[in-house]
């Protein structure tokens, strides 16, 4: 039987702050005109974006000293000098307008006594820029974005269908695979324009901020596509991940001034980052927690063994603490019993946020591993890597990202379909009886094997231990040794549950495949990277090395289990590197 197809104009798949902005910025720019569909592999507001905490960056209050030229260097510096410097102007100028629309759409940002919107204090940040809605700031730009589009006619969504795969023939765009979760049935998505905005990796490691389900999905259909991934081996752990279970604890608790203690009830950070202590960008304060950690001086958590630092907010005090995190100390008491305004925090590095992914240029749009664009596609938010963190994001970056590509990629999407866009021809037979095939013999049918949660637990475990916070040549060895061993396990995997409706067993097989491909690409790039540069830290090669390693690592894939890198410069126009001190 033929595949069906249904067809949009511009086809959106995810549908966190950078989708909804996306399919925002199509209407308002386009109305009917531009008709969109959004696939989202959960309920349309379910996406991970919700959980976003802390604010979102942006320059709003020149007059009291902040400027785009600070943001753009805080960026920049933070990002220990990977970032492309273009990018990151282009970036930090678009941002303001986003929070000012935001307001105007109706989102309740939290206010300074004049009623001026407030921002407060993040870490690398030089100027409190973080603007914010208490700490459920993505909580209301989700909110708000989706309100918005309701107000628009011509769009479809397509809630809790799974997007399996790219369909690119001769490295062209042809449609996208994707499972209607109700059947069970596989449809070929067809459009003029694509744009991916699947999110992260967060789910790659055992301890992280991330949800269930942020599984490398983007990436990995990227990389099986032949797409080109860039930077993956930057992966960003946040100080604070509520002990024994990962929660995020945002750093706004830092901004508010909070304090990391060691068992000593020493403020350490003073050693580690004298000026900026707590709110030093993230990349540093996980590594002084740890180093604190292995040198004897955290707490060990009794029922799980995770070892921790405390997080102390007493002294911010009740009030405050309910008008400015009253998440935080929700999350704290219902998860652990432990009242911040009276007790100090257990927290510890959390897989938090992925610096690379699929490669696209300023604009957004997804590059091939020559940096020729890929003819109608284009990425936004976490799933794309236009270069704007390098080698570690500064918190309320990321949210920011999120609406700048949004806005740019749904902009430049609408544009090129109104232009004259053609629908790209169908992909052949073969690509579609091989789709077919992977998804119902190779994964649903097997009767016997192991079981994919086995695999899945022990890839969690050996990125947790082999590529966190530091790193070193013989670990990350072993480590891709067993990424190999699991990857080749996962040809004997079987799914317990054997129909068609809402079969999640199948999604977790495939969500599993999904992180076993964005893990090769780390484990990969990682290796390969022989210095220490932001997020990852060798103890091999302990300095940054920018003679020989101010460059981006792009992969793709190379036959079944391999990765081939090569390698870009890095955009470096207004500031030369120089030595990070906070
Ligand atoms: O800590 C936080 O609220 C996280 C913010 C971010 O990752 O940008």
């Amino acid at each position: 039987m033929p595949v069906e197809t249904i067809t949009h104009d511009v086809l959106i798949l995810g549908s966190g702050i950078a989708g909804l902005r996306a399919a925002v910025e199509i209407k308002r720019q386009y109305g009917e005109k531009v008709d969109v569909g959004i696939i989202s592999k959960l309920q349309l507001m379910r996406s991970h974006s919700v959980s976003a905490e802390g604010g979102t960056a942006a320059v709003l209050y020149p007059q009291e000293g902040d400027s785009y030229a600070l943001h753009a260097w805080d960026t920049i510096k933070g990002s220990d000098f990977l970032a492309d410097q273009e990018a990151v102007w282009n970036f930090v100028k678009q941002m303001p307008e986003e929070i000012f629309l935001l307001d105007h759409w109706g989102l309740p940002w939290n206010r300074r006594p004049d009623g001026r919107i407030n921002q407060r204090p993040f870490g690398g940040h030089s100027f409190p820029r973080a603007t914010f809605a208490a700490d459920k700031t993505g909580f209301y730009e989700m909110q708000t974005l989706y309100n918005k589009l309701l107000q628009y006619e011509g769009w479809e969504r397509y809630d809790e269908w799974f997007a399996t795969n790219i369909a690119m023939e001769n490295k062209e765009y042809k449609g996208l695979f994707a499972l209607n979760l109700r059947d069970g049935k596989l449809y070929l998505f067809r459009s003029k324009a694509l744009i991916i905005a699947t999110g992260g990796a967060g789910r790659l490691f055992n301890f992280t901020t991330y949800a269930h389900t942020v599984t490398g999905d983007g990436y990995a259909m990227a990389f099986r596509a032949g797409m080109a991934l860039k930077d993956n081996e930057f992966f960003q752990f946040h100080p604070t991940g509520l002990v024994p279970n990962g929660i995020l604890i945002t750093e706004g608790a830092r901004g508010e001034g909070g304090y990391l203690l060691n068992n000593k009830g020493e403020r350490f950070m003073k050693k580690y980052a004298p000026n900026y202590m707590e709110l030093a960008p993230r990349d540093v304060v996980s590594r002084s927690m740890w180093t604190e950690i292995l040198e004897g001086r955290g707490f060990v958590h009794e029922q799980s063994g995770l070892e921790y630092i405390l997080l102390d907010l007493r002294h911010i005090g009740e009030d405050r603490l309910n008008e400015r995190l009253p998440a935080v100390r929700e999350i704290a008491i219902r998860y652990i019993g432990v009242d911040p305004a009276e007790e100090p925090i257990p927290v510890r590095p959390a897989a938090h946020y992925s610096m690379g992914g699929i490669n696209s240029n300023m604009y957004s749009m997804a590059l091939d591993a020559e940096g020729k664009w890929i003819k109608g596609v284009w990425v936004a938010g976490e799933a794309g890597c236009m270069s704007v963190h390098g080698a570690n994001r500064l918190g309320t970056n990321s949210t920011a990202e999120c609406l700048v590509t949004g806005k740019m990629s749904g902009f430049l999407a609408g544009k090129y379909v109104l232009e004259g866009a053609k629908l790209p021809e169908m992909p052949s037979e073969d690509r579609i009886k091989a789709e077919e095939k992977w998804i119902y013999d190779e994964m649903l049918k097997k009767e016997s094997g192991e079981s994919l949660y086995t695999v899945r637990n022990e890839l969690r475990e050996t990125m947790g231990k082999n590529f966190y916070i530091y790193r070193n040549e013989e670990d990350m060895k072993k480590g891709l040794s067993k990424i190999l061993e699991l990857r080749k396990r996962m040809e004997n995997i079987y799914p317990f549950d054997k129909s068609r409706i809402y079969n999640t067993d199948l999604i977790a097989a495939i969500e599993t495949q999904n992180l076993l491909d964005t893990a090769l690409v780390v484990a990969k790039g990682a290796l390969a990277r022989q210095e220490s540069r932001g997020a990852h830290f060798r103890l091999d090669f302990p300095k940054r090395d920018d003679e020989n390693w101010l460059k981006h690592t792009i992969a793709v894939r190379y036959g079944e289990d391999d990765v081939q890198l090569t390698y870009t410069p890095v955009e470096v126009t207004t500031w030369k590197p120089v030595e990070r001190k906070y």
